[in-house]
């Protein structure tokens, strides 16, 4: 189904990762063309409840787009080619259901800009982060200038696109870049204990957060947040959320 990415489902949650090892998984067309499709999959696939994107191997997240096939474009070509990128990427931010990066070597490039459309990171010891663009005389075309600035706060991620250095997990905690560091082979197990928590919730009240969340970037968020948070009242699970707090219970949430 997928060239490039392997996909398990487990409890809910889908983990992908992206399998081009040999090339520390730099997203090239086919890469891009197949989280269009896992994005697809993820809204029809009602089986799907939460996301982790992760790499394959111990040393790669994703090191960046596919340089080999920046050779050559030109200049509306590159700006085509960031825009079709940009979009995946906001896909992946406005998702209605938790996508999740579980970071486990270099997130370059490309890569620190998907986990960054990602809507939290876990990361491993090992993991790198920065936008090393400057270094190829170029600047982040997936959102990555916008997004970090969000993330990390205009000063420290102007330090990072400027000089395209890159920064290791404890700084990229530090900075608020990712969630949690953990050894690498604990990082899928710490990624899914989260979604665990996240999937027994409600499923509506789940995508409210993240529009809401993400509409903090617009003027609209208060706005979005008080539309959510009415669209609740019309759902089951919101009654049966707190019926089970008033009855001291645990509730079951159905997604109705
Ligand atoms: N695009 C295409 N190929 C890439 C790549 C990218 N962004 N990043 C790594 N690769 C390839 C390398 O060319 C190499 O392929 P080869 O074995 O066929 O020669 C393979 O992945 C392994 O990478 P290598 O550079 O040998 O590993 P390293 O441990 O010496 O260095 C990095 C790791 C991440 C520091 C280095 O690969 C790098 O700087 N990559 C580019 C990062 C970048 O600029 N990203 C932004 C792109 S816009």
């Amino acid at each position: 189904m997928y060239k490039t990415l392997l996909a398990t489902l487990e409890n809910s949650i889908l983990t992908a990762t992206i399998n081009r090892p040999d090339k520390l998984n730099a997203l090239n067309r086919e890469v891009m063309n197949d989280l269009d499709t896992l994005l697809n999959d993820i809204d029809s696939n009602k089986d799907i409840k939460a996301v982790i994107i992760t790499g394959a191997g111990q040393k790669g997240f994703v090191a960046g787009a596919d340089i080999s096939e920046f050779v050559g474009l030109s200049r509306e070509e590159g700006q085509a080619l960031a825009q079709k990128g940009q979009d995946i990427f906001s896909r992946i931010e406005n998702n209605r259901k938790p996508i999740v990066a579980a970071v486990n070597g270099f997130a370059l490039g490309g890569g620190c800009e998907l986990a960054m459309s990602c809507h939290f990171r876990v990361a491993s010891e090992n993991a790198r982060f920065g936008q090393p663009e400057v270094n190829l005389g170029l600047i982040p075309g997936y959102g990555g200038t916008q997004r970090l600035v969000q993330l990390i706060g205009k000063g420290r991620a102007m330090e990072l696109l400027m000089t395209g250095n890159m920064i290791d997990a404890q700084t990229a905690l530090q900075y608020g870049l990712v969630n949690h560091v953990v050894p690498q082979d604990e990082l899928l197990v710490k990624t899914k204990s989260i979604l665990d928590v996240i999937v027994a919730k409600a499923p509506l009240a789940i995508s409210k957060c993240i529009a809401a969340a993400n509409a903090a970037f617009t003027e609209k968020g208060y706005q979005i947040e008080s539309e959510g948070f009415g669209e609740c009242f019309a759902t089951e699970d919101m009654k049966e959320g707190t019926a089970a707090f008033l009855e001291k219970r645990k509730p079951a949430f159905t997604g109705k």
